[in-house]
């Protein structure tokens, strides 16, 4: 398993994005395109609709893939965790996303009714590049102390 982005995360490095938007009288529009305006290479799309109250999403890392997570409707919390220091992050405006990179443990909850959230991600669905168990987490960012 190679734990190197585990070593390396930072919450610090979860930022905050503006995308780009094009503003209108008769609305807005929110564009982002592979290596221009997304912040990563996007290999995948998934979104996450129809969550009940008090769901809680995530709660896991990752060895390799990096996401953007977007708030298409509504507004939801993300938690990311580096191991030594977390942070949580409300997102509640579609021209607006969060980058994760590889590494960073993410929870999302506190979704509002009809909240959809948006996920790009930098690499395809491949259940080993997950960390599901934090304990691992834990051993693989250890070494930062
Ligand atoms: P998971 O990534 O754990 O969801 P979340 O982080 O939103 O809680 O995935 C939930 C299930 O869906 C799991 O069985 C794997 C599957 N899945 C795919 O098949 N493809 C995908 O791209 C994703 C993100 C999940």
């Amino acid at each position: 398993m190679n734990s190197d982005s585990h070593r390396h995360s930072d919450i610090d490095d979860c930022l905050i994005i503006d995308i780009n938007t094009i503003r209108h009288d008769n609305g807005r529009l929110t564009v982002m395109e592979n290596l221009a305006t997304a912040p990563l290479q996007i290999k995948r799309v998934y979104y996450l609709y129809d969550l009940p109250a008090g769901a809680e999403r995530g709660g896991h890392s990752h060895l390799a893939t990096r996401e953007f997570v977007v708030p298409l409707s509504g507004s939801f919390d993300v938690v990311v965790d580096d191991g030594r220091r977390s942070r949580r992050v409300t997102l509640n405006n579609p021209g607006r996303g969060l980058l994760l990179p590889a590494g960073i443990w993410r929870t999302l909850d506190n979704f509002s009714s009809g909240s959809i959230c948006l996920v790009l991600a930098s690499e395809k669905y491949d259940e080993s590049d997950y960390v599901r168990e934090y304990d691992d987490f834990k051993q693989l960012t250890a070494d930062k102390r």
